[in-house]
């Protein structure tokens, strides 16, 4: 379980984080981030947005695209989508597999978009990096016309996420202060009130608050812990020996959640909020 001495560094990230990574990095995310969890993730998001034929949609903070990508079905040959995101190894992994879709680098908290540009605005696992999570979310509003949706997925915190304690609690115990502040950065908007609130704030009207029961699967504890490393920043934030240490200890952890084939099944929790512009 993560202690409080952990909680508490986990607490204490910078507010400058984001979620740089190389190419190598953005493919490896594509490859098995993206399968064992995102794509699970997204239909729940578009749905809430209630995307349909001919809508233009904003995927902010796209990563590789699954959320643009999933709207792009739900929009239709008429429709225009564009995903949006800071790195451009993200961005480089999107266009490779929709060349045709409409990939931007920018930043959240100040998007190079007109007002009243898009039908809807999404962002999923994006805003808890985003330094001013008030600008970015007043950005989301901002684009979208009257009448327009804004949704965004965060992950609750980490008091109610049990099965990543033995990860977190591994890197906590043997990484530097950088990979520990990422860990804690994921959970950052935990608190749903709060949150919820950002919407209210940027002069939206929240038309759903929805918990999101999440499960990662991953065909062995191994591959688990190899995802969430190499697929994330972490992979550059520690060492060889540090990566084993933490191997170890967060394999022991973990082993209570395989299922009798071996295979890791992990309960999370995320949740989203959807609203409309006035
Ligand atoms: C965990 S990934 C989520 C990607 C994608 N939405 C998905 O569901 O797979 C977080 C993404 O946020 C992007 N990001 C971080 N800070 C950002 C910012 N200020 N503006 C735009 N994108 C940002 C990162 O580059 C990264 O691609």
């Amino acid at each position: 379980m993560c202690g409080h001495a952990c909680a508490a560094r986990l607490g204490a990230m910078s507010s400058t984080d984001t979620f740089q990574l190389s190419l190598q990095t953005a493919e490896t995310y594509e490859a098995a981030f993206v399968p064992s969890l995102f794509a699970h993730l997204a239909p729940h998001l578009v749905d809430a947005a209630g995307v349909t034929a001919g809508d233009r949609v904003l995927d902010v903070a796209c990563g590789t695209g699954i959320v643009a990508r999933t709207a792009a079905e739900r929009a239709g040959p008429a429709g225009h989508v564009v995903g949006l995101d800071l790195n451009e190894a993200m961005l480089t992994v999107a266009r490779r597999i929709r060349p045709d879709l409409d990939w931007r680098q920018g930043d959240a908290a100040s998007l190079p978009f007109p007002d009243g540009s898009f039908d809807v605005a999404l962002c999923q696992s994006g805003l808890m990096f985003v330094p001013d999570v008030a600008a970015s979310v007043g950005e989301m509003a901002r684009v979208v016309r009257p009448g327009g949706r804004v949704a965004a997925q965060v992950w609750s915190s980490l008091d109610r996420q049990t099965a990543i304690h033995p990860l977190a609690d591994a890197v906590a115990r043997f990484a530097g202060r950088d990979a520990v502040d990422l860990i804690g950065t994921y959970f950052r908007l935990g608190d749903r009130e709060e949150f919820t609130g950002q919407f209210t704030r940027a002069g939206l009207r929240v038309s759903d608050v929805r918990t999101l029961p999440v499960t990662v699967r991953a065909p062995s504890v191994d591959d688990y812990i190899t995802t969430e490393v190499e697929s994330t920043p972490l992979v550059d934030r520690i060492s060889e020996d540090v990566y084993r240490r933490i191997r170890e200890e967060a394999r022991a952890g973990l082993a209570r959640y395989r299922d009798a084939t071996g295979a890791l099944v992990l309960p999370l929790e995320a949740y989203l909020v959807a609203a409309a512009r006035g």
